[in-house]
Formats: structure tokens, C-alpha cells, sequence
């Protein structure tokens, strides 16, 4: 357990009044804080600041800490309202905090009762922008792009559940100087048979052979420059295939979205935004932000340490940077959205970093947040294009359902549900790391029914799900009682899902929610292992129900919010 937003704040608001009236305005009491006991013995809470108090109170922290907790004592209520049961001074002045059980049973009943399970609707009425997988068209998807899709799939999920209104867009690659090579390279490296019947992956191999005979055939990369500049300009046969080749790819990209259950709002390629980059190019020179040089127009960063950027080349053409710019133009006319966050590995940070600066000297306010993430290796190996042992992400997915197809056939599970197991493993080995680390995807990790892994915890909601058929109830009714060690623990864990999903959200990091999901499991198999449920008599056979399906409710909708599948069996 590392924190307890779920009940923090009104122990800290308890203890802080107490304070208050110990010592009224002698000292500043509102950055008070509480922690978890660093031993259960102790008690579930402790608070280490009466030492910090020491100097201002002039009094030793032992008699701030025993003035305090006097204090408390005498407002302590039997209720169920008071969230404090039992405070003790011990050392030089730690105050140690024992949490009512009633209160818990009352704060679980008020989890239990809402439907959304008290996620906090702060974004109610806010609007933002999440851009994410984002890939480029006429390539196939490698496993380098499953991280953006699914880091950013399962940040818009979270954005959404805290009541947001989040527009997801898909800002393809759809446009720039691949498309004079695949141009020449689909009239003359291909087929009838392939031109016929194109596919991305013909797209691919077109492009490969186009720009390898580009590298040594200057004639052949002066007729790619020329089909681009003609596409540039308007030429209607290329206009057309250039269409062709993004309609190919958007059905490709569509095809495993649909495996992975990523939906977007708009699919907005750089290509949509062409005609206003000259006018954004025009306001930079005017505010004076960008100036010629060596025929470039380009934005110094050096006062920032960001070097120079360039947003128009010498050749007359836009790049990456004035796309972007173009691209915010546009989201901050049409939505106005407080937020814009892009999610994209973390060699572009100095890109993003860049525009995000000359965006802020134009004059935008929204606030603009790059989440950036590290590689993926795959059995140690780079996925790299260069070395071209790209791993492409419809074989990685076709792999996954494989593998998870051999684990649950002999328990009579069929395709959906080695889908939902083998996509659901290749999320959450993604998902389970924080984004900025390298990670290295291991099968037998990633699909291990034992420890950190998606099937694990798809497991742990599937049994939860049987027991409550086996009891012939929904534990959805009768009263709650917390009284044993491994009953507290799991209550006061269950009571931190809202406050988790709210951190995972101002950190940007899914992991969060992973890591709390995993413990979560953790502490509910260690309650039930010691805790008899269907065997218990009443009223603690009921009250056990309602934690497991309290249990149950918290992950199905944790793993949802990263994405990933809960079947009812395995
Ligand atoms: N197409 C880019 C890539 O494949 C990612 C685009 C991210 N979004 C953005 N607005 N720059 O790396």
C-alpha cells in the first residue's frame, strides 16, 4: 500500500482540527500529513509531524504530539462517523492511528453503492484532446506501435470514466516524402495482379524497392521528388492514389483497433492540415518568432536549450514542427479543449518539447502534455526497421491468441476467450510498466497464470465471479462487518480505487492503476485464503460476499479501464 486517497483526507482533515484546537494559530497545521503504518501492529496510519512542529510550538514534539491526540480523544465519536477509533503517542512523538471499523464498513457500503464506484467526476464539463497510436500510413503496424496504442488507449479510458469529454484522434502519417517514393514505386515495382489487389503490405514492399533504387539510381529519386511535387500540386491520378494508399491503411490500422477494442473519435491525418500551414508559417514571421536562415525559416530555442527549429525548409516545404503547430491551430479553434495530450515514444520528447515552446510564445494557453514512452524490445532484440526484424503486430496478436488458445482449451475455452486472455496479457506486459521504461516483451511472462500478468488478474475476477454463482448471490445486498486484520486490509485497499484512478490520470501513468490492481489481487487472495467465505455462518458469510464482489466489481472495472477483457469463465 503506498497511498490512501481513499480515506487520507479525512483522517488528515480529523487530525488537523485537533491540532487546530491544541495549539489555535500557533502554527501552520495545513500541510499535515498522514502515512501508512510503517508496521500493522501500530496501528493502519501514522502521522510523524508533531517532531516538525517542535520549533514553532516550542515544546517538545512528545507533548505536541500527547496535547494533540488529548485533543482528539475528546471528540472522538463511537459512531460510524468518526474514522478514527484509536490514537496512541509512541517514541518521541509519532501518533499512531487506528481506523474505526464501522466507518470502513460505512465508506465500503457507500463504494458498493455507486455504480461508478465513486470514481470523482472532476472532469465533468472539461474537454480534452488525446492523440495517440497515431501510425504511419502504408506501413504495416510493428510492435513498436502497440505501446502508443495502448498506453493511450487505456489513459483515454481512465480520461473518460473521470467524466471528460475526450475527443481521440488518430493523427496518421499520411503525408510527406514516402509518398513520391511509393508513388513511382506502386507504378513500377509492382504487378498488375498486386496493383489490383493492394494491400498494405504490397504497399510496403513497393516502398522498400522504391527507395532502395532511390538510394543508387539518381535518376529514380528525381522521378519520386517529381510524382511528389505533383502530388503536392493538386495532379489528380496521384491525388487519387495517394488516397488509395491511406483508405488501404486506414483498413488495415481499423482491423486491429477492432482486435484491440481502440476506438477513436476522428482520424485526422497531417494531410488535413496542408492548407493552413502556410498561415501558420505567416504568423510566425510576423510575430517575429521566425527568421531565414541558410534558407530555412526557423524558431531559435537556444535561450531555452532546445537548439532551432525548423518550420519551413529550404526547399520551400513544411516539416513535422509546422504540422503540429497547424494541428493545434485547428484543435484550439473547432474544440477549445483545456488539454491536449499526445502519447508517442521518447525520442520525439525534443520534437515535442520544441513546439510545445513556440506554441506557448504564440499565445496558446491550452495546456499541451507530451507523454512520452521507451522501447520495446522483444527477447532482448531492438525492434528496429533498419535491422528489419520488425515483429509486425498482426502476428504479434495472432501469436498471443495462439499461445493463450493452448492454455485455456482444456478448460473448454474457446477463440473469443484466447483473445480475450492473449490480447489482455499483451496490454497489461505493456501496461504493467511505467511508460518511460524500456521493456521487454517475455511470453511466458506476459502469460503466466501466476504473478504480475493480465491472465493472472483475469483469472482472480473469473473465480471471484464463480464463487458469487456458487453462493447464488450477487453480494450486492446485506450489511458489511470489518473485523478481522485480513478484512481491513482488503476494505481499506478496495476504498483507494477512486483516488488510484485519479492519480493514474494526473501522472499519465496506466501503471499506477496496474500496480494497485495487482496488489489488490494480492490482498484478496491473502483474505481469502484466511478467510472462510461460503462456509462462514451469518452475518459474516454475507458481509464476505459483498467484499468479494466488491472485490470482483473494483478489478472488472480497473481491467477495463486498461482495455482489457473480463470473461466470467476461464
Ligand atoms: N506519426 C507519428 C509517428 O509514427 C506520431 C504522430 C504523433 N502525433 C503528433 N501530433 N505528432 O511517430
Amino acid at each position: 500500500m503506498n497511498s490512501f486517497t481513499g480515506c487520507e483526507g479525512e483522517l488528515v482533515a480529523r487530525l488537523r482540527d485537533s491540532f487546530e484546537s491544541a495549539f489555535p494559530g500557533a502554527a501552520d497545521f495545513s500541510k499535515l500529513r498522514v502515512l501508512p503504518a510503517t508496521d500493522p501492529k501500530f496501528g493502519d496510519f501514522q502521522c510523524n509531524d508533531a517532531m516538525g512542529f517542535a520549533r514553532a510550538l516550542h515544546q517538545p514534539p512528545r507533548k505536541i504530539a500527547e496535547a494533540a491526540v488529548a485533543k482528539l480523544a475528546e471528540t472522538l465519536s463511537a459512531g460510524a462517523a468518526d474514522p478514527i477509533e484509536k490514537a496512541e503517542v509512541a517514541g518521541p512523538g509519532f501518533i499512531n492511528l487506528t481506523v474505526s471499523s464501522k466507518w470502513l464498513a460505512s465508506r465500503l457500503e457507500g463504494l458498493g453503492a455507486d455504480e461508478g464506484l465513486l470514481v470523482p467526476q472532476v472532469g465533468a464539463g472539461r474537454k480534452i484532446v488525446i492523440d495517440y497510436s497515431s501510425p504511419n500510413a502504408a506501413k504495416q503496424m510493428h510492435i513498436g506501435h502497440i505501446r502508443s496504442t495502448v498506453i493511450g488507449n487505456a489513459i483515454d479510458r481512465i480520461f473518460r470514466a473521470l467524466g471528460y469529454d475526450v475527443i481521440a484522434d488518430n493523427h496518421l502519417g499520411d503525408w510527406g516524402t514516402q509518398f513520391g517514393i511509393l508513388i513511382k514505386g506502386y507504378r513500377e515495382c509492382l504487378t498488375q495482379e498486386e496493383r489490383d489487389n493492394l494491400t498494405v503490405a504490397n504497399l510496403e514492399k513497393c516502398y522498400v524497392l522504391s527507395s532502395a533504387k532511390a538510394k543508387e539510381d539518381e535518376a529514380w529519386k528525381d522521378a519520386c521528388r517529381a510524382e511528389l511535387v505533383k502530388l503536392q500540386r493538386g495532379d489528380a491520378d496521384n491525388r487519387a492514389l495517394w488516397k488509395r494508399f491511406i483508405e488501404i491503411s486506414i483498413g488495415e490500422f481499423d482491423r486491429m483497433y477492432a482486435k484491440l477494442g481502440v476506438k477513436f473519435d476522428t482520424y485526422r491525418g497531417e494531410s488535413y492540415y496542408n492548407d493552413t500551414m502556410p498561415g501558420v508559417v505567416a504568423k510566425l514571421q510576423e510575430m517575429g518568432l521566425a527568421v531565414e536562415s541558410e534558407g530555412a525559416l526557423v524558431v531559435n530555442l537556444e535561450s531555452e536549450k532546445l537548439g532551432v527549429a525548423i518550420v519551413r525548409k529550404s526547399d520551400g516545404g513544411y516539416n513535422y514542427t509546422t504540422s503540429d503547430l497547424a494541428c493545434v491551430q485547428t484543435r484550439v479553434a473547432e474544440y477549445d479543449p483545456e488539454r491536449i495530450i499526445y502519447v508517442t515514444d521518447a525520442r520525439q520528447q525534443l520534437h515535442f518539447k520544441q513546439w510545445f515552446s513556440i506554441a506557448r510564445k504564440m499565445g496558446y494557453t491550452t495546456q499541451l502534455v507530451h507523454v512520452p514512452f521507451g522501447l520495446m524490445s522483444f527477447a532482448g532484440k531492438a525492434i528496429s526497421t533498419r535491422e528489419g526484424n520488425l515483429i509486425r503486430l498482426d502476428e504479434l496478436l495472432s501469436e498471443a491468441k495462439r499461445r493463450a488458445f493452448d492454455i485455456v482449451k482444456d478448460r473448454g475455452g474457446d477463440e473469443a476467450l484466447a483473445e480475450a486472455i492473449g490480447f489482455g496479457a499483451v496490454k497489461y506486459s505493456d501496461l504493467s510498466h511505467d511508460p518511460i521504461t524500456d521493456i521487454d516483451f517475455d511470453w511466458d511472462k506476459a502469460l503466466a497464470l501466476e504473478g504480475n500478468s493480465g491472465p493472472y488478474l483475469q483469472y482472480a475476477y473469473a473465480r471471484v465471479q464463480s464463487l458469487l454463482d456458487k453462493a447464488g448471490s450477487d453480494g450486492s445486498s446485506g450489511g458489511i462487518v470489518v473485523s478481522t486484520p485480513a478484512e481491513k486490509l482488503l476494505a481499506l485497499q478496495l476504498l483507494q480505487f477512486p483516488g488510484t484512478v485519479l492519480r493514474a490520470a494526473n501522472a499519465y501513468k496506466p501503471s499506477i492503476l496496474a500496480d494497485y490492481l495487482f496488489q489488490t489481487a494480492q490482498l484478496y487472495s491473502s483474505f481469502y485464503q484466511s478467510s472462510p467465505v461460503l462456509k462462514s455462518e451469518e452475518p459474516v458469510r454475507t458481509s464476505r460476499l459483498r467484499l468479494c464482489a466488491i472485490f470482483g466489481r473494483v478489478l472488472g472495472k480497473g481491467l477495463g479501464l486498461l482495455g482489457i477483457q473480463t470473461p466470467s469463465r476461464i
